[in-house]
């Protein structure tokens, strides 16, 4: 049959964007608590006083990034009305930003104009602390409020968790030029439980929690969204309740219950159907699902990415099931060839325990008898063509396997 015409039609969707992750709603459903203890956090910073220090934590999809957008709009707006306030904000991603250093640096290049960034490498981690106190000092505001979005990135080197949120009392930016508030958020538990206690005691002064939404919560969520998405009457009436369960009982997430939503639409779509009904939420399920795999998989930090990368060269050579020192050796060789630093093997072993858990590995306790003790095995438990197209996409990753590594020949 071949190509057929592109048409704009579409019996489904009014605004299908509305969907998307990047949108963003008129108001946040099911969250007042949480957006009640945020002002509340933020209340000494409108009234002109020193900021307390936020540590959002909860996890995937559960409205902390969208909750802080909207929260410091609203600040922003309503800052307008007292003369004493000039409060700015400054929202940094910290994804793929693995250490200390890097997100300094971040922070620094968004004060600099273009011709005038600083490059990721080259400088001592104490020179570039001394820019980014004099770009604050000099900033022309009361406040400055620093959100560091998925800070656990950075992993166990979170010395600019300690430096921020303390360099004020610690005289590196004098409080009467500019108030600095830090704004952590984070989606890992072990980030959280693993912070060093002076770090937690400096940013987590406020701690918020947002827990998952659970079935009624995301049936409300879908439904202030899909008014705007979907045609009239094109949700057959056990729809939105069925995406509901299935992602309230899976995660809890409103962007996973969003994302099955949409691919139910366009299933519907797909076949010129006019309305979606229950079988399309059932069959777009499993996609969704092995979608959020590969999400998942592709935000770990380089070092896990590493990690698994040493486990994938042993599947293909069919080593596995392999003890962890094993991995080790690779993971060595990986870790030198993309000129990373070379963890310890403890720490390799714990992103091995932190893979198992998030079930890209398997793990097995073996007893080593006479001697007693025991030893684990691991196991790659997804397969081997999913890991490496993610693998193959990540910049760090690449000489590893780009064309050059493979005339070298495996190492
Ligand atoms: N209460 C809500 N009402 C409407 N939409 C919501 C709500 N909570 C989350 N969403 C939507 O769900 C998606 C995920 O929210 P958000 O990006 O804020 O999650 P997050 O907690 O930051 O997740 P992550 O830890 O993965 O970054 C967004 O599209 C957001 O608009
Ligand atoms: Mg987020």
């Amino acid at each position: 049959m071949g190509l057929e015409p592109f048409s704009a039609d579409d019996p489904i969707f009014s605004h299908e964007s509305v969907l998307r992750d990047t949108y963003t709603p008129d108001d946040l459903v099911e969250r007042d608590r949480e957006l009640q203890e945020y002002q509340n956090a933020l209340k000494p910073v409108i009234k002109g006083e020193d900021p307390k220090n936020i540590f959002l934590y909860g996890q995937t999809g559960v409205g902390k990034s969208i909750a802080t957008e909207m929260i410091l709009d609203r600040l922003d707006q309503d800052q307008q009305q007292y003369d004493y306030l000039d409060i700015k904000s400054l929202n940094i991603l910290c994804k793929g930003l693995n250490s200390s250093y890097q997100v300094s640096v971040k922070l620094v290049n968004e004060f600099r104009p273009p011709g005038e960034k600083i490059p990721p490498t080259g400088y001592s981690p104490d020179a570039v602390l001394e820019m980014l106190w004099t770009h604050l000092t000099e900033l022309d505001a009361t406040h400055v409020l620093i959100v560091l979005d998925e800070i656990d990135s950075i992993g166990g080197n979170d010395d600019i968790l300690y430096q921020l949120p303390r360099a004020n009392s610690n005289g590196n930016v004098p409080p009467e030029e500019t108030k600095i508030g830090v704004i952590g958020i984070s989606n890992d538990f072990t980030f959280r439980d693993n912070l060093d206690a002076r770090v937690k005691d400096s940013l987590a002064e406020e701690e918020i929690h947002f827990p998952p939404y659970d079935a009624p919560q995301l049936e409300n969520i879908l439904r202030q969204r899909a008014k705007k998405a979907f045609e009239d009457d094109v949700l057959s009436n056990d729809v939105i309740p069925l995406t509901a369960a299935f992602s309230g009982q899976e995660s809890g997430s409103a962007r996973q219950a969003l994302k099955l939503l949409y691919k139910a639409g366009d299933l519907a779509r797909s076949r010129d159907e006019t309305t979606v009904v229950e079988d399309h939420v059932r069959e777009a399920e499993p996609l969704v699902e092995a979608g959020k795999v590969e999400d998942e998989l592709a935000s770990l930090p380089t070092q896990s990415h590493l990690t698994l990368h040493a486990v994938l060269r042993l599947s293909e050579e069919d080593e596995l099931p392999v003890k962890s020192n094993v991995i080790y050796q690779q993971y060595q060789q990986a870790a030198e060839a993309i000129d990373a630093d070379v963890k310890t093997d403890r720490t390799i072993r714990d992103r091995l325990s932190q893979l198992s858990l998030k079930g890209f590995l398997d793990v097995d306790e073996r007893n080593k008898g006479s001697q007693g003790g025991s030893y684990y095995l691991y196991d790659l438990d997804i397969r081997e063509d999913v890991v490496r197209d993610i693998l193959e996409d990540d910049d760090r990753m690449a000489p590893l396997y780009g064309s050059e590594t493979r005339t070298l020949g495996s190492f």
